[in-house]
């Protein structure tokens, strides 16, 4: 018996490597879902119905899966545009717009997806909410020395920050940008757009998880009838 939530990802994962065209530059997202888009993609490249790509990883995952699967990639120096940026999601609000972050990646994922002419994200239903915050914590990464002033801040606007630890280490997560990230607790979230720009006007903030006004297509896996579909 297959994985229900697994079907819905790998569903979506295809769909969006199928948006991607021959002569692409390609962003490759963070998390399970993407993965799998990641994973398609190659398989369209090693067949052949797909040719002259290159992909522009958001993460160290996504660039060790990227040369797993066989796509070539580059960086934002030696492009002039990206074509099609696929990535996951947290959460998604009714607008498309975002919380991101849960693989601690949204710095080089908000770089990367902001750049693209096409940014399509990929999630299963369990994502959509009608508010942002409502189920995640939004994240924020912090530079190290910084680490208290930032949370007190975060405080003063309301927030209740936590340092997020890691899983097998004992000791905080590290990015792939060698920071911290903070996720904080916001009882509303009325206006992205705002918190967005407030919180990275902190000093020591580089990036926080809000994705306001990026996102050109959301395609949600969902089951039906026991079959996975897309919305
Ligand atoms: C990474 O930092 C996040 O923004 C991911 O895109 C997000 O956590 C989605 O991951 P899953 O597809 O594994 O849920």
């Amino acid at each position: 018996e297959q994985d229900p939530v697994k079907l819905m990802k790998q569903q979506v994962g295809k769909a969006a490597a199928d948006l991607v065209k021959s002569g692409s530059i390609v962003g490759l997202g963070t998390g399970s879902t993407t993965a799998y888009a990641i994973e398609f993609l190659g398989k369209r490249l090693q067949s052949g119905e797909l040719s002259d790509i290159k992909g522009i990883p958001t993460s160290f995952q996504a660039s060790v899966l990227a040369k797993e699967y066989g796509i070539p990639l580059t960086t934002l120096d030696e492009v002039d545009r990206i074509d099609i940026a696929i990535d996951g999601a947290d959460e998604v609000d009714p607008d498309k717009n975002l919380i991101k972050g849960g693989g601690a990646a949204h710095t080089r994922e908000k770089i990367v997806d902001a750049l693209a002419e096409q940014f399509v994200v990929v999630v299963d239903e369990s994502k959509i909410v009608d508010r942002l915050g409502s189920t995640f914590l939004l994240p924020v990464e912090v530079l190290p020395m910084a680490m208290t002033p930032v949370m007190r801040a975060i405080e003063k606007l309301g927030g209740k920050p936590t340092l997020r630890m890691g899983v097998k280490k004992a000791g905080p997560v590290v990015t792939d940008e060698g920071n911290l990230v903070v996720d904080v607790k916001f009882e509303t979230l009325d206006n992205p757009a705002e918190m967005e720009k407030t919180l990275n006007n902190i000093p020591g903030v580089l990036e926080n998880g809000l994705f306001v006004e990026v996102s050109d297509v959301v395609l949600i896996g969902a089951i039906e009838d026991g079959k996975p579909v897309i919305r």
